[in-house]
């Protein structure tokens, strides 16, 4: 287990801990803990703390998590010192013997691929665990939707919604990068929300000369604006994305920036108007799930322990249609869930005249 996975954060977490906590204890009697910055928690010396009734009190609107999140403790594949030189080394049997020690019988893992797949490899070593999908890029297989994801597309419509106005009445395009590293989920549903006329997102590489092209014609046609949404990990046809991933300080996992203002920069090159770039970066992440996230991530937590009730080990829980229902954590990790090119979503966006990625029709 030597990749490099990455490991997401949502609003919602909070309302999950909620819903095991009130459904474990509350219904069925047991003890939960909760064990403290993920994986972190089970290395050396664990860190947990007693999760009762009271402790997940006034918690179901709170962004972030009480419990604290980690994305460097991958316990396949762990910096460990030894004579002056870090090696990464797989220290899982350790994580299964301190998750022993406390005297717990099921893991409850809420995360994204990365924690996931921990979570399958502790699995596959005999742990009990029960996977909850959490991510605001909704990149996940087999569930119809992770929690987090409608918070963040919430928040870049409004902000789409505020950015029409300098963009209208300062004649200018406005650039606007959001997240989503493999899958334009985000782009997408929030550039409709939001009336953006040009999406680009990671499954279809972008054209500049289409997109100036596009922009020209909408000015042409009186429109004297634009307002472009670009996911972070998308990339134009001629690959120069590659050029604006960093590693970055999470075991090598590459961090991504800038290919909004890479876009900005090639646009003001090419058109006769101003442009200006805005990085909503982690602000997509944070603050008060919305009604939907939160009903979503109550009924995972439900869901997890009504799992752990009838002993369905190496479960996650997952939306599918109205139900929430329960798949193999395998399949989830199998495979990244995209935005399909040819798919109902892009159609709608193009009919509705927004450029993706490459079209002309804007
Ligand atoms: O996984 C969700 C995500 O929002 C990605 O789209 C983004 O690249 C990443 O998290 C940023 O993570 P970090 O908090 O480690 O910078």
């Amino acid at each position: 287990m030597g990749q490099k996975w990455h490991y997401d954060k949502s609003p919602g977490l909070n309302a999950v801990i909620r819903g095991v906590v009130r459904s474990a204890v509350g219904l069925h009697g047991w003890r939960v803990i909760g064990i403290e910055d993920g994986f972190e928690g089970l290395i050396g010396a664990p860190c947990w703390h007693e999760l009762d009734l009271a402790a997940v009190r006034g918690i179901l609107s709170r962004g972030g998590t009480i419990i604290g999140t980690s994305n460097r403790g991958n316990p396949f594949s762990y910096p460990v010192e030894t004579h002056g030189k870090v090696e990464l080394t797989d220290i899982s049997d350790q994580v299964i013997e301190n998750f022993h020690n406390l005297g717990a019988d099921v893991l409850i893992a809420v995360g994204g691929d990365g924690t996931l797949r921990i979570a399958q490899g502790l699995f596959e070593k005999g742990l009990p665990v029960i996977g909850v999908p959490k991510t605001i890029d909704n990149d996940l297989q087999a569930t119809d939707v992770t929690f987090g994801y409608r918070t963040a597309v919430a928040i870049v419509t409004e902000a789409l919604d505020r950015l029409h106005s300098t963009a209208e009445s300062h004649h200018r395009v406005m650039v606007v990068e959001v997240m989503g590293r493999d899958a334009g989920w985000i782009a997408l549903e929030s550039g409709i929300a939001g009336g953006a006329d040009a999406i680009l997102i990671p499954e279809i590489p972008f054209s500049v000369p289409d997109l100036c092209q596009a922009i020209r014609n909408r000015s042409e046609r009186g429109s004297r604006f634009s307002i472009v949404v670009v996911a972070e990990g998308a990339s134009a046809a001629d690959g120069e994305k590659s050029l604006l991933k960093t590693a970055g300080e999470n075991l090598g996992v590459e961090r991504f920036g800038g290919i909004g203002q890479w876009v900005g920069d090639s646009l003001a090159d090419c058109l006769d108007m101003e442009s200006r770039v805005v990085r909503l970066g982690h602000l997509q992440r944070g603050g008060s799930p919305t009604p939907y996230d939160r009903i979503l991530a109550s009924r995972f937590g439900v869901k997890a322990v009504e799992l752990i009730a009838s002993e369905c080990y190496g479960e996650m829980v997952a939306l599918r249609g109205r139900n929430v229902e329960s798949v193999t954590i395998a399949s989830a990790v199998a495979n990244i869930n995209r935005v399909d090119p040819q798919g109902e979503l892009v159609a709608t966006a193009q009919h509705l005249g927004i450029l993706v990625s490459r079209s002309t029709n804007l």
